[in-house]
């Protein structure tokens, strides 16, 4: 079965195709960098206008790389939230008119779902059940991972998510959009320990997590008299230091509180390098596996989308006839329920 997948719910227009036999066949990916550069952030109205000029055409050009028709497709699968309203709205109409006429299955995927279960779509894939670690712009929650629509939340930012804490940062460093990779690489020419920040709610004793005091009490070093900005690299290196510990804790904890050995970790801060390297030393110190998804599926794409519903089809998900076009820019991962309860004959 050859599941095409839409993903417009940010900044980046995905659109891949995933086949359940050859697996990935296509992976095509606008990013709005650009666009939104000179705003200092993603301009919401922006983003909807430019995922209806891009989507067409990657949407062609995924079918090329793919090697098949429109009547090749056996489902749509594309974002229904959370997200940006506009922008989740264009890839809703596109892809339920799209399968209206080409009366296939049009199948609405949380967006978490595909990032968490990304890290299934690599070489040694990680089985049932595990542990999730999601952080990415908008959401810092760690889950427990029974399968396909069976996740319990564990534990999740109560202010800020990790990624919107390194780009809140980033910007009072001075750098620009998107911040979090920015910061990070100006991290890796820091020395770190200069500067003494929080690591909010490390011993908490739950599993949940805060960032925005750590961001502010980066405003407050470089509000003081005598911040220098040639000081900028080590003080993104201790605020780096400081979310992985806690990133890192947290995850360790909701391993050995839920005795499982597999921990996989989703969404955009999923990328950095420093929290991917702690990990794999304390992870592999108790014996424990750690997961991560290719480095071009860490961030927004359009193959988590495509594979997310051809798990759901699979699992004997079907939802034809046009749906509503209804996106859910909210929209908690715990709501979700298995493909068998949730299937639409
Ligand atoms: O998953 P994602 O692409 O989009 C959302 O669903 O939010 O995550 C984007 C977030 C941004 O906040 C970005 O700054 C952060 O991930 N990010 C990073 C790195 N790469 C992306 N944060 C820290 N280190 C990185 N290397
Ligand atoms: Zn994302």
């Amino acid at each position: 079965m050859k599941v095409l997948g839409i993903e417009s719910s940010c900044d980046e227009t995905g659109v891949a195709v995933y086949d359940t036999t050859a697996g990935l066949i296509a992976d095509q990916l606008h990013s709005q960098i650009d666009l939104h550069a000179a705003y200092g952030g993603v301009v919401p109205e922006l983003a909807s206008r430019d995922h209806i000029r891009r989507l067409p055409m990657l949407v062609r050009q995924a079918l090329a790389e793919a090697g098949c028709s429109f009547a090749e497709l056996d489902a749509v699968a594309y974002t229904a939230g959370p997200g940006l309203a506009g922008a989740l709205l264009v890839g809703a109409s596109f892809a339920e008119s799209l399968a209206l006429s080409l009366a296939i299955p049009a199948l609405p995927i949380h967006h978490l779902e595909g990032h968490l279960l990304s890290p299934l779509l690599a070489t040694e894939p990680p089985m049932f059940p595990f542990v999730a670690l999601l952080v990415s712009g908008g959401h810092t929650q760690l889950m427990a991972v029974t399968g396909v629509g069976q996740y319990a939340l564990l534990g999740e930012t109560v202010d800020d998510a990790a990624g919107e804490a390194f780009d809140k940062t980033a910007k009072l460093l001075g750098l620009g959009y998107p911040g979090g990779p920015q910061l990070a690489r100006l991290a890796e020419s820091g020395k770190s320990g200069r500067f003494k920040l929080p690591r909010p709610m490390l011993r908490s004793g739950d599993l949940d997590f805060s960032f925005s005091g750590l961001k502010t009490a980066v405003l407050n070093v470089v509000s003081s008299p005598g911040w220098l900005p040639t000081d900028a690299a080590d003080l993104a290196a201790d605020f780096q230091d400081a979310v992985v510990e806690v990133l890192c804790a947290k995850a360790l904890r909701a391993l050995s509180d839920t005795r499982l050995t597999q921990l996989v970790v989703a969404g955009g801060v999923g990328a950095n390098r420093q929290l991917r390297s702690r990990l794999d030393t304390e992870v592999a110190r108790r014996g424990w596996s750690v997961h991560y998804p290719e480095p071009a599926l860490c961030t927004d794409n359009g193959a988590m989308i495509a594979f997310a519903g051809a798990l759901r089809l699979m699992a004997g998900e079907r939802q034809t006839g046009m749906q509503a076009v209804r996106v859910r820019p909210r929209w908690p991962l715990a709501d979700l329920v298995a493909p068998e309860r949730s299937a639409v004959t």
